[in-house]
């Protein structure tokens, strides 16, 4: 969602601004704007669309100034248009704010009362008004500040900067990250480290209700109560490097293919390779007295979940809850003393999880959470950290970040069925020689991708793609359905293939391409029944499956994509595989904007 970037230089800003707003494009955007502070004045720039719009409007009427502000905006309360672009301003003040100011209906209306005319339709242009209008009565910037942040509610991330400050920004953090980088007689404002990669390795991320007085020489922080506060300097380790390209054509393209060593990198961390054990990190509470799992996540992390509950059940014999975050507060779960509430995410930001998170953890619930971002939210705030060692995932559909998440849920659930005495040690070590399988069938599955790429044209043209599977696959044919859409934008669905004859199959035509994920094992015959059904209704079946489910089943199919054989435990992990490079071959055919489809963000951080 919307990325942040401040300068406190010593040379022009411009360009380096627009440079870092780059970096961050990948989190999702529709508007972008910059605005520097020079000879007394402060100098705006917006344009709606893509930076390159941004980029010619400064071209054109240049931005001096070695201190300034930059933003890319996810359009939340207000279309996105150039006057709902950041940074928001009065000749006074300007800021880029990411997250929302729940309470700027009445504050608007206020300062309404008081004379105030507004430009946008934003929830953010409240705070600059608030801080404009101490400043207009003789406040510094610093008390300005001071007095309106606790005005504020919701969730935010604020970089400010003021005509009569020149040398100096102020940020804030609350609900959305913001980090602090210290470069040589230079400090930057960022959403993530990665935005101040090139610029900076060391950071200090601030922490919920912090905010700092930002300048040349360094960086004052205060915490919620304006007390000033010290924050570790951490060196962010996040590289230039992983946020290019490299020989791949896009960034889904190049993470679906650094599938195998992530996933082995992410191993490396939950299996003791030599005893052929699972190794968690330290657990502080005993996990015999669980009684209880409850999954919440959003989107591709919330499919992680549901594969994840399978073998929690299966291995452990603990039942196992699960919702998708935007709905879980609303249903007021039952949350018994001695649960386990555990959290799936990328970014570990995604709003809706964090607030989850949050619930359960007042509700006396141990929190463990699975993130790739080991200094987001939802790791700060966990019980257990659990991270996937995926690196930047910087394409907008989730690809690796799914494998690598089924990794550690997969030897957390082995953990838990140890632990529970429900596995013997010989149990244990077959599942861990299942899981260093992965690595090299996920290589196989890759081997295919000339395959696939060459298929893509069967499906372009549909209005509508079913996906099926069963058990874990299930979830699996919902992650198909989901990448398929999102990158190519054909309308697409996952059943369960049980359902497909309770209404679903009434879709079938021979316009209708269905996917079929049948590995080939306890639950094929099932799905290749099923796949019968649709096809004895005229359907097109493309059917993935392994050489011995092809031989059986693949006659008569509109394509087959064929896969290693895989025991049912890493089945899931390797099945991953085809359906995110379908999908990605055919938005590459479709000709549609892969790494930034339209509308959507990459870290969700409003509810
Ligand atoms: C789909 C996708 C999203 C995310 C979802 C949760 O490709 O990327 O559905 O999985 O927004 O995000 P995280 O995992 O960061 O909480």
């Amino acid at each position: 969602m919307c990325g942040i970037i401040g300068i406190v230089g010593t040379q022009p800003v411009a360009e380096r601004l627009i440079d870092g707003l780059k970096r961050m494009e990948y989190r999702g955007y529709d508007s972008a704007g910059i605005c520097t502070i020079h000879d007394g004045a402060l100098i705006r720039r917006r344009a709606e669309g893509k930076l390159a719009n941004l980029a010619r409007e400064v071209a054109a009427r240049p931005a001096a100034g070695e201190v300034g502000i930059a933003h890319t905006r996810w359009a939340t309360h207000g279309a996105p248009t150039e006057a709902n672009a950041h940074p928001h301003a009065t000749p006074e003040v300007a800021l880029v704010h990411n997250g929302i100011i729940e309470n700027f209906r009445p504050l608007r209306e206020e300062l309404r009362g008081q004379g105030r005319t507004f430009e946008s339709e934003t929830d953010s242009e409240v705070v600059v008004h608030l801080l404009s209008l101490r400043i207009e009565q003789g406040m510094s910037p610093e008390e300005a500040v001071r007095e309106v942040l606790p005005m504020l509610r919701g969730a935010f991330a604020l970089a400010m900067a003021f005509r009569q400050a020149p040398d100096m920004l102020i940020g804030a953090r609350l609900g959305s990250p913001l980090v602090v980088g210290y470069g040589d007689g230079e400090t930057y404002l960022g959403s993530d480290a990665l935005a101040l990669a090139p610029l900076t390795q060391d950071i200090t991320y601030l922490e919920e209700g912090d905010w700092v007085i930002v300048t040349r020489d360094g960086a004052q922080i205060f915490d919620a109560d304006g007390n000033p506060v010290e924050r570790p300097v951490t060196k962010s380790g996040a590289s230039a490097a992983a946020i290019e390209k490299g020989n791949y054509r896009h960034f889904m393209q190049k993470e679906i293919f650094e599938q195998p060593t992530v996933v082995a990198q992410t191993l490396r961390s939950y299996v003791r390779q030599l005893e052929r054990t699972v190794a968690l990190p330290q657990i502080d509470f005993d996990i015999t007295r669980i009684n209880r799992i409850t999954i919440v996540a959003c989107g591709t992390s919330f499919y992680a979940g549901m594969v994840a509950k399978y073998w929690f059940e299966t291995f452990a014999r603990v039942p196992v809850d699960i919702d998708v975050a935007s709905e879980f507060r609303y249903r007021d779960p039952v949350l018994e003393p001695g649960g386990l509430a555990l959290f799936i995410s990328q970014s570990g930001e995604t709003a809706d999880t964090l607030a989850a998170l949050r619930h359960c953890k007042q509700a006396g619930q141990t929190i463990a959470v699975v993130v790739n971002v080991p200094t987001s939210s939802m790791a700060r705030e966990a019980d257990l950290l659990l991270p996937t060692h995926a690196g930047p995932e910087i394409g907008v559909a989730s690809t690796k970040a799914f494998t690598c998440q089924l990794a550690v849920l997969a030897a957390l659930a082995a953990h838990f069925a140890v632990k529970k005495g429900r596995l013997s040690a010989a149990e244990e070590r077959a599942i861990v020689d299942h899981l260093l399988e992965a690595p090299a069938c996920l290589n196989a599955a890759l081997n295919h991708d000339d395959d696939i790429a060459a298929m893509a044209h069967l499906i372009a043209p549909a209005r509508d793609v079913l996906y099926m599977g069963r058990g874990p696959d299930y979830p699996l044919a919902l992650e198909g359905a989901l990448k398929l859409k999102e990158i190519s934008y054909i309308h697409a669905e996952g059943y369960a293939s049980g359902e497909m004859k309770h209404g679903p199959i009434a879709l079938i035509d021979d316009l209708v391409p269905v996917v079929v994920l049948a590995p080939s094992g306890p639950l094929f015959e099932k799905t290749v029944s099923n796949m019968q059904e649709v096809r004895a209704r005229g359907g097109k079946i493309v059917l993935i499956s392994d050489a011995q489910g092809i031989e059986e089943a693949g006659e008569g199919c509109l394509a087959t994509i064929e896969m290693p054989k895989v025991h049912p435990l890493i089945a899931p992990l390797v099945y991953a595989v085809p359906v995110q490079l379908l999908a990605y071959h055919v938005a590459v055919a479709k000709g549609t904007d892969v790494d930034q489809p339209r509308n959507l963000a990459k870290s969700v951080t409003v509810e």
